[in-house]
């Protein structure tokens, strides 16, 4: 395993091994990496050559209330995770490497951000699409891996590479949860002993919701207000939004009807914590 601090290295080095007909698969990231993020460098593992792993905390996705200047972060453990999986090459640049200046060119997302966590982190998706516009490009794989966790940020992903026409296959990996079913989170360290008692109650509240619509429930206000009544019954967590969209689309619907997504956000002391679960009905 070989660790890159500067974009012009790695480069050369991927450059050779492209020239060779490697295929290469990158798992972006931002550290402090759980079985979430081990189960995308396993997928990536399993289907190419070589596997690249970036772990770089990036400013520009964080809002100025957030947490940014607190984001948990363990190197050495991040390398043992990365070991483990068999990652060749890990890209870990600084602040200063990756925006040198304040940046003169940056990426705005379009659509499908003014629902779910668009809403309430303004700007966070462009942040998302500017960094990775800027590492695909520098490590121009052929595979990309990303979790269903984060389903917006998927599906602007998706939308990235189609616009941008990057020659990337997007391969989203299903969300891993803790036995109880709460999604694994580098944000879980944050919560409360109490609060991760309750917290897999976010899951319970989605399957409820999952079951409605199963039972042919397609007013989308009703299964809203009964994963809020859930939520606000069995935890303190606010709750930041419960929301049932189309999916990928991140349309507004009034009735369940295609692929749907049901994905909430709830406040806890804090952590800010997220879920979803996608449905297809037909
Ligand atoms: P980060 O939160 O570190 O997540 C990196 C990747 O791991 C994302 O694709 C995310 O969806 C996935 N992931 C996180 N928890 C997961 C879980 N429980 N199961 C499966 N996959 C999980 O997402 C980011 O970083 C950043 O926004 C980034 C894409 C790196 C851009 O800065």
């Amino acid at each position: 395993m070989r660790i890159f601090s500067t974009a012009t290295e790695l480069q050369q080095e991927l450059a050779h091994l492209r020239a060779d007909g490697a295929t290469i698969g990158f798992v972006p990231t931002m550290g402090y990496l759980h079985e979430g993020h081990k189960s995308l460098l396993l997928e990536a593992r399993n289907q190419n050559d070589i596997v690249v792993l970036s772990i770089f905390v990036n400013p520009l996705q964080f809002g100025a209330n957030e947490d940014l200047d607190r984001y948990p972060r363990d190197e050495k453990r991040d390398m043992l995770v990365a070991l483990e999986t068999e990652v060749d090459f890990v890209f870990m640049p600084d602040v200063s490497d990756m925006y040198p200046e304040s940046p003169l060119v940056t990426v705005k997302v379009q659509s499908g951000v003014d629902v779910l966590c668009g809403s309430s982190r303004p700007g966070h998706f462009d942040g998302v699409a500017t960094v990775l516009t800027k590492l695909f490009t520098i490590i121009m794989p052929t595979r990309t891996y990303f979790g269903e966790k984060d389903a917006q940020q998927l599906a602007i992903v998706a939308g990235l590479i189609r616009d941008f026409n990057f020659p990337i296959e997007l391969i989203p990996v299903p969300t891993r949860r803790e036995a109880d079913g709460l999604a694994m989170s580098s944000r879980n360290v944050y919560l409360h002993e109490d609060e991760r008692k309750v917290a897999p109650k976010l899951q319970e509240a989605l399957q409820i919701g999952r079951g409605m619509i199963v039972a042919g429930e397609r007013d989308v206000e009703t299964i809203r207000q009964a994963v809020s009544h859930f939520i606000n019954t069995h935890t303190h967590g606010k709750i930041d939004y419960v929301d049932l969209l189309a999916y990928p689309s991140l349309e507004r619907i009034h009735r369940v009807e295609g692929q749907v997504i049901l994905a909430l956000a709830v406040y806890f002391q804090q952590a800010r914590l997220i879920d979803n679960v996608i449905m297809d009905q037909h």
